[in-house]
């Protein structure tokens, strides 16, 4: 792929990977603290054990039969960095433009500066459309972006995520037949769920974080509702209340309270469902009453993040300027000077023209990154405690270089599908949300 002068890394003050910041406080040659000392091993020592692996989702219940890793050939898990990092770009130049690879903004710096662009999920699902010429799609996230990849790239692109261990708990946490049965529960209380009342409103409308499966975002499609992303949740949620009386949003409840209390829906309208009790937990009052129904999901690497650490900030740096992602709790996006998705934090970043002090509620690869890119700013993460997302950890380079050289060989590995069945009421839905209105869509292009 052809370098564009995006290229140039802004001369670092600090290492950007987190990676080497791990590695350095379980040695103890640095001080610091990270939530586990096993996120110093390598991924493929969690490849043949159920879990998320260490970091943010550790504690998260995985579910029965989540796609595992089958263990990764010697030579990668025996290279040096250096090595994979030469392998991977050899790899990269002798395929040239059969290959696209795009990285999350949360992926390690390793990972990072081996892709053609990086962005927040929706961008990166966007870079893919855009390359029709590519043969393969290697897609350095989590599954439901690759998913997502997979729905809006040509028939015959062959996405691939290069650890299938690299699920999303968050997405995981709305299950398909869980939210069929709820959709069942709902139609015993507001009655036909596909029929308008005379003014037109359908009793309610699903509405899908784009932080779920395709098989959520298929069913979403086949109920009249629409897929969101954290930077267009509040005209999605717009688009839904002009055609239904509620919302049922899933599967991240702080999204969805955060966006929904921003346009002055009350909180006692906003009941929770949670998928394990009759009802979601609710009475059928609060059911009928509501006009958002939460469903009981979260992000674990949001989470961490308290109205404390943001107290310790403004103490400690007067004048700090607070932006956390809105799948924090509630109480932190109110306690904080703003709140956006990912590329809303980086581009607040990007455009403050005098040095300031940032502090920052995401995931401390972006962060890191950011600081490391921005030296005239000072830039932290408002959790002390190093704990990256577990899944996102997931990928390390040894398995993008074992993914590329495969195509190399001619192989496609992992290759992440969605049927024709599921992908065709998914496609609707994801149409729904571009036409209403479409989020930043320019991932940044690295090389
Ligand atoms: P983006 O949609 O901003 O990429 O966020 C994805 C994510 O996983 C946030 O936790
Ligand atoms: Fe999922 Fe949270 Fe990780 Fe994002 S940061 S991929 S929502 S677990």
């Amino acid at each position: 792929m052809a370098a564009s002068p995006l290229t140039l890394a802004p001369r670092r003050a600090v290492d950007a990977s987190v990676d080497h910041g791990i590695q350095a406080i379980v040695a103890g040659t640095a001080t610091g603290s990270t939530c586990s000392t096993d996120l110093a091993a390598t991924p493929w020592t969690f490849d043949t054990v159920p879990g998320y692996g260490p970091g943010a989702s550790m504690g998260d219940v995985i579910p029965t039969g989540s796609p595992r890793q089958g263990e990764l050939p010697a030579e990668y898990r025996e290279a040096s960095e250096d090595e994979l990092h030469a392998r991977i770009r050899a790899a990269k130049e002798t395929l040239g433009d059969r290959v696209v690879v795009l990285g999350h903004f949360y992926q390690r710096d390793e990972v990072v500066r081996h892709a053609d662009y990086v962005g927040d999920s929706f961008q990166l699902a966007n870079a893919a459309k855009a390359h029709p010429e590519a043969e393969a799609i290697v897609f350095c996230g989590v599954h439901f972006m690759a998913e997502t990849a997979d729905l809006l790239s040509g028939p015959g692109q062959a996405v691939i995520l290069p650890n299938l261990a690299a699920g999303c708990s968050m997405a995981d946490m709305a299950d398909i037949d869980q939210v069929e049965e709820c959709w069942e529960q709902l139609e015993d209380v507001y009655g036909p769920l596909d029929e308008p009342d005379a003014d037109g409103f359908l009793p309610v409308i699903p509405v899908t974080y784009m932080n779920s499966s395709a098989a959520i975002k298929g069913f979403v499609g086949r109920h009249g509702g629409i897929v969101c992303t954290s930077s267009n949740a509040r005209t999605v949620l717009e688009w839904a209340f002009a055609r239904g009386r509620r919302v049922l949003f899933f599967p991240d409840q702080h999204l969805g309270r955060n966006t929904a209390k921003a346009m002055g829906v009350p909180l006692e309208r906003m009941p929770m469902w949670n998928p394990h009790r009759p009802l979601g937990g609710s009475s059928e009052q609060d059911l009928r009453d509501a006009r958002v129904i939460l469903w009981h999901g979260f992000c674990s690497v949001h989470r961490r993040f308290t109205v404390d650490q943001i107290d310790r900030a403004r103490a400690e740096h007067p004048g700090v300027r607070v932006i956390v992602h809105p799948e924090c709790p509630m109480p932190v996006v109110d306690a904080a000077d703003e709140a956006g998705s990912t590329d809303v934090i980086r581009r607040a970043i990007v455009s403050a023209t005098a040095p300031t002090t940032f502090a920052i509620g995401t995931e401390i690869n972006l962060v890191q990154r950011l600081a490391a890119q921005h030296p005239q700013h000072t830039i932290f993460c408002l959790d002390p405690v190093v704990c990256p997302c577990s899944t996102m950890y997931r990928i390390h380079p040894g398995y993008l270089a074992w993914t590329l050289e495969e195509l190399v060989a001619g192989r496609v590995v992992n290759r992440i599908t969605v049927a024709d069945e599921v992908a065709a009421p998914a496609r609707v839905a994801l149409e729904r949300m571009l036409a209403a209105k479409p989020a930043s869509a320019t991932p940044a292009r690295t090389a």
